[in-house]
C-alpha cells in the first residue's frame, strides 16, 4: 500500500462551499432557479438522452431542484424519484409536474447527508446527480444505483456566474471564499479512480437561451429574480451584454458545457 499522492476526497471536503448543502440558501433561492432552468430548456434534451433511460426504469434524482430533468424524465415513462433538501425546491417541482402533466413522480424532502441506503431509501436503476451537492458522497451514489449512475457538473461558465453578473450592483457580491473554486467533474472523475470506478465521460452543451421581440420583453421575462424597486436600469445595463439582434428581435444566448461522468454497474 503506498501513500496517495492527492487525496480527492479531502480536496473535495477543503474547496466545499460552506453554504451549499444547507436547505435555507436553496429555499430562497427556488424560485430563481426556476426562472434560469426555463431559460435553459433547450438543452435539457441532450442531457435526458445521455442517461438512456428504458420505459419503466426507475430513476433517483437526487438534488432534483424544480424538476429540469426529473419531469421530461417521468413524461418519458421513468418512474422517478425526486430527492431534495428543499421544501421550496420542490414545491417548484410539484407546480412544474403538474402543469406538464407529470403524474408518476414521488418527492421526498430529505438532505442526502440523512440518506441511509437500503433502510430510508431503497436503490434505483438510474442514479443521477445534476449539479447536485450530494456529489459528495459517490460511495452512496455508486450503493443506491442498480443499472447507472450519472453526475452532471458544469464544465463551463455556471448559471451561478450568470446570475452573478445580472444582479451585479444590485445586489451584494458573493463573498470570495463562498464560490465554488475547484468544485468539478475533475475531482468526481478522480474520487471514482480511488474507489476503482473507471467512469466514463461526456461533454454536453449547455446554457441559456431564449428569443424575444424587443428588450422590454426581455426585461420582463426575468420579473423571478423580483429585484428592488429602482434598479431596473441597472438590471438593463447587465442584461444588454447578453442580448444579440436576431430576426427582428433579440436573443439571449449563452454557451456552456455540462461534463457528464458515469459509469456502469
Ligand atoms: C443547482 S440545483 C440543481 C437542480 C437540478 N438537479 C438541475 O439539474 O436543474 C441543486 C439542488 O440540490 C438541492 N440540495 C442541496 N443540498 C442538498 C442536500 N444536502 N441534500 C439534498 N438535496 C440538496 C438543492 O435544494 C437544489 O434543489
Amino acid at each position: 500500500m503506498h501513500a496517495k499522492l492527492i487525496d480527492w476526497q479531502l480536496l473535495m471536503q477543503l474547496t466545499w462551499p460552506p453554504t451549499i448543502g444547507r436547505a435555507a440558501m436553496w429555499d430562497g433561492f427556488a424560485r430563481r432557479y426556476d426562472g434560469y432552468a426555463r431559460l435553459s430548456e433547450p438543452y435539457v434534451a441532450p442531457q435526458l438522452a445521455a442517461l438512456a433511460l428504458q420505459p419503466g426504469e426507475t430513476l433517483l434524482d437526487v438534488g432534483a431542484g424544480p424538476g429540469r430533468l426529473a419531469i421530461p424524465a417521468a413524461l418519458q415513462g421513468a418512474k422517478v424519484t425526486a430527492l431534495d433538501v428543499s421544501a421550496s425546491m420542490l414545491g417548484e417541482l410539484q407546480r412544474n409536474a403538474q402543469a406538464a402533466g407529470a403524474g408518476n413522480i414521488d418527492t421526498v424532502e430529505l438532505a442526502w447527508e440523512d440518506v441511509r441506503p437500503g433502510d430510508n431509501l431503497q436503490p434505483h436503476d438510474v442514479v443521477l446527480l445534476s449539479r447536485s451537492p450530494a456529489m459528495r458522497d459517490l460511495a452512496k451514489v455508486d450503493a443506491l444505483a442498480r443499472r447507472a449512475a450519472y453526475v452532471m457538473v458544469y464544465s463551463g461558465r455556471s448559471l451561478k456566474s450568470f446570475h452573478d453578473e445580472l444582479v451585479a450592483g444590485i445586489e451584494p457580491a458573493p463573498p470570495v471564499q463562498e464560490r465554488p473554486g475547484l468544485m468539478s467533474y475533475v475531482l468526481v472523475f478522480n474520487q471514482l479512480i480511488d474507489m476503482g470506478i473507471e467512469a466514463h465521460v461526456d461533454y454536453l452543451p449547455d446554457g441559456f437561451d431564449k428569443w424575444y421581440p424587443d428588450e422590454d420583453a426581455a426585461v420582463a421575462d426575468f420579473a423571478w429574480l423580483d429585484l428592488p424597486a429602482g434598479s431596473e436600469a441597472r438590471f438593463r445595463a447587465n442584461l444588454a451584454p447578453w442580448l444579440q439582434p436576431e430576426a427582428g428581435g433579440l436573443r439571449l444566448k449563452i454557451e456552456t458545457r455540462t461534463a457528464v461522468v458515469w459509469w456502469r454497474k
